[in-house]
């Protein structure tokens, strides 16, 4: 599998860069800066920004999938911002015309159909009061997030979105929860069964095709 990821520098790209080379993937990394990547064998580093979307066609030529890893990282400015949308926006148009059939990408619990999840009191009173006070710096991210997924959906020919709760460095679990619906999400997810699980769902064998799915421990 020949798989081009996103976001490659980040705490979670790193992660997955790493995972797919140890499946034996042949991977491209996609990084503003090409130093923040580690090299290794099977590795092609290219450095692309978002908004250039000339560059994007040929840098995902002859690729099976893309992993999207693109995000704003910790708890960002509290200010609204469409860059994940935007990103994305340019990445699936460039997938369509390069021919790249396959998208897994990375959003948030919160984003799309997942606000209708988890029990009553957190839809209607806990989630709008976190939102409001401690995780106000959430609700730009998510809504961001929810842009994207639209995005994706109306346009990437196959996708697994996978909707993340908070990501810990710590050692794998490996009890991995997928919740769809108004099934109740763990508050939490290890990076190693993050990373592994996007590797099951790139090579198809999660069967979560064309599908929204959050996942946790
Ligand atoms: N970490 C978590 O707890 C958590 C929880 C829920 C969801 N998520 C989601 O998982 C994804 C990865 O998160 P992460 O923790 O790995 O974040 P991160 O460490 O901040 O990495 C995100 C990467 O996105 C790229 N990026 C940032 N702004 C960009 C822009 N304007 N244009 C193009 N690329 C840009 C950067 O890559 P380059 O500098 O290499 O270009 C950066 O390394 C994000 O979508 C995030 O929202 C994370």
């Amino acid at each position: 599998v020949n798989v081009l990821v996103t976001g490659a520098s980040g705490f979670i790209g790193r992660a997955v860069v790493a995972r797919c080379l140890d499946d034996g993937m042949t991977v491209t990394a996609v990084t503003r800066d090409s130093s923040r990547v580690t090299p290794a064998d099977r590795l092609r580093v290219v450095e692309l920004a978002a908004d250039d979307p000339a560059g994007w066609p040929e840098a995902l030529a002859g690729h099976d999938a893309v992993i999207h890893c693109v995000g704003i990282g910790g708890t960002g400015d509290g200010r609204a911002s469409t860059a994940v949308s935007d990103a994305t926006a340019t990445l699936v148009s460039a997938m369509t015309e390069a021919g790249v059939p396959k998208l897994v990408a990375l959003s948030n619990v919160g984003a799309g159909s997942s606000a209708n999840q988890g029990a009553w009191v957190y839809r209607h009173v806990l989630r709008p009061v976190l939102l409001a006070t401690f995780l106000r710096w959430l609700a730009p991210i998510i809504a961001d997030k929810s842009r994207m997924e639209e995005l994706i959906i109306a346009a990437a020919p196959d996708y697994t979105i996978i909707r993340l709760p908070n990501v810990v460095d710590r050692p794998p679990v490996e009890r991995l929860r997928l919740s769809s619906g108004r099934a109740a999400v763990g508050l939490s997810i290890t990076r190693a069964d993050l990373a592994s699980f996007v590797v099951a769902a790139t090579r198809g064998i999660t069967g979560l095709s064309r599908t929204a799915v959050s996942l946790s421990n």
